[in-house]
């Protein structure tokens, strides 16, 4: 077989067999395909698309091109949770103590942040001591003791992945539906759960920019997870302004622990105990919708989901103190607020342009490996459908770099004010089983 015939292959729209697919992730894996002919070959595919049977194929060759986690050793149905990516997303925080609370085993392998701010790995270690490296032994009995865990991902998860994903980054193949899909399963599948629930985001602040695109990447995730026998449902959810009110690192943990506490952000409780809710049913531990999500809201309101928490950060090393006391986490020097210029409603905040700024200010990385400051972020005061009058805080910045302008800028450029007010966003715009 040769590289260059499949490139032409695909080039002309026709499928490949479940053999060409392996020869092309494997090749590239070992380094005997190199990058230019990589590179031809996602552009290929993000013009002429692949059906079904190869976005499988081709899942399942990423799969195998490392090693597979094997959570047999864990009673009960395992259940991840992942989410395409959005501004300001810290429901995995949230719905990791929440669904262990009633007993359904979660074993949660993160990655780093790939986008403007941190991941749920880098989040947690803004608290003092958490540790993510966890061995084999260690992980698989803080589930069958506690049912949650948190570990950063393996290296040699899904390699294959891991190096086109690099790849894609650097050729504008990013955002394809079947490179997307099939990226995101070959994780969670590699990651050895039973069932899965994925949070497809869409709006400004996400990959998919329209509710059809969302929908397609949902049903295109379902159907890989089932096809491999993962049982998988996919909530679409609105990223057209960032989730909750904090975004950044510490803040967002502090922003967890507040909708763990019963007094969150409205729009990130909802997609919270939607996500959760669907995890238990999965689990096995409800079959009604309504009825999980009411025992859900009945563990926060007892106190139990943020004791659970504290617990997570106790047995992972972290110092529990700071769920009592959130001013224990990292804070910043500078703390600016961005006034309103009109009066009026805020009709729309671009939450790409939130996360950059969050980013210029320290809150992320400029590129992989950059230090994260976790005092740094941004706190929302004012979302979409608020009233405002000039001289209103919009938002506070925090940051512990001198030069803020830019990223004053850019929140100034994100936000955008009119004389009428909107009415609340729907949150959940779809779920696929
Ligand atoms: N997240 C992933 O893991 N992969 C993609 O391709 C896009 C988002």
């Amino acid at each position: 077989m040769r590289m260059v015939d499949l490139i032409h292959k695909k080039r002309e729209g026709e499928s490949l067999t479940k053999e060409e697919i392996e020869f092309i992730i494997q090749g590239y894996t070992r380094d005997e395909i190199p990058d230019y002919q990589m590179s031809a070959f996602t552009m290929a595919v993000f013009y002429k698309g692949m059906n079904r049977q190869e976005i499988a194929d081709f899942t399942n060759a990423m799969v195998h091109s490392g090693e597979t986690i094997d959570l047999s050793a864990i009673e009960g149905i395992k259940v991840d949770k992942h989410s395409t990516g959005g501004v300001g997303d810290k429901v995995s925080l949230i719905i990791l103590p929440l669904v262990a609370s009633v007993g359904v085993p979660v074993a949660k392998m993160s990655g780093r942040g790939l986008g403007h701010t941190g991941g749920t790995i880098d989040k947690l270690e803004s608290i003092e001591g958490f540790r993510i490296e966890l061995g084999r032994e260690e992980f698989i009995n803080h589930v069958n003791t506690y049912k949650m865990a948190i570990a950063g991902q393996s290296a040699n998860l899904a390699p294959a992945d891991k190096k086109l994903y690099a790849l894609r980054d650097v050729t504008a193949t990013v955002d394809s539906i079947p490179l997307i899909a099939s990226s995101v399963m070959s994780k969670k599948i590699a990651s050895g759960a039973d069932a899965i629930v994925l949070d497809v985001k869409v709006g400004s602040g996400a990959f998919m920019k329209s509710l059809e695109e969302a929908k397609e990447l949902a049903e295109t995730m379902v159907e890989i997870g089932n096809s491999l026998n993962r049982k998988t449902i996919a909530i679409v959810t609105d990223m057209s302004q960032p989730l909750g009110h904090e975004i950044g690192n510490a803040n967002e943990i502090k922003e967890a622990i507040d909708v763990l506490q019963g007094k969150g952000a409205e729009d990130l409780t909802t997609v919270a105990l939607t996500i959760a809710s669907y995890m238990t049913i999965l689990g096995g531990v409800y079959t009604d919708f309504d009825r999980a999500y009411q025992e859900l809201e009945k563990v926060i309101k007892s106190g139990k989901a943020v004791e659970k928490l504290k617990q997570l950060v106790t047995i992972q090393g972290g110092n529990p103190a700071v769920i009592d006391n959130p001013a224990k986490l990292p804070q910043a020097a500078h703390h600016i607020e961005v006034k309103a210029w009109e009066n009026g409603y805020v009709e729309s905040i671009d939450a790409e342009s939130v996360g950059i700024s969050a980013m210029l200010l320290g809150a992320g990385r400029q590129k992989k490996g950059d230090a994260i400051d976790y005092a740094a972020g941004i706190t929302l005061s004012k979302k979409i459908g608020d009233e405002i009058k000039i001289g209103d805080t919009i938002c506070i910045l925090h940051t512990n770099v001198e030069d803020y302008d830019q990223a004053i800028q850019m929140i100034r450029n994100a936000y955008v004010f009119s004389q009428e007010k909107l009415g609340p966003k729907d949150l959940i715009l779809g779920v696929i089983a």
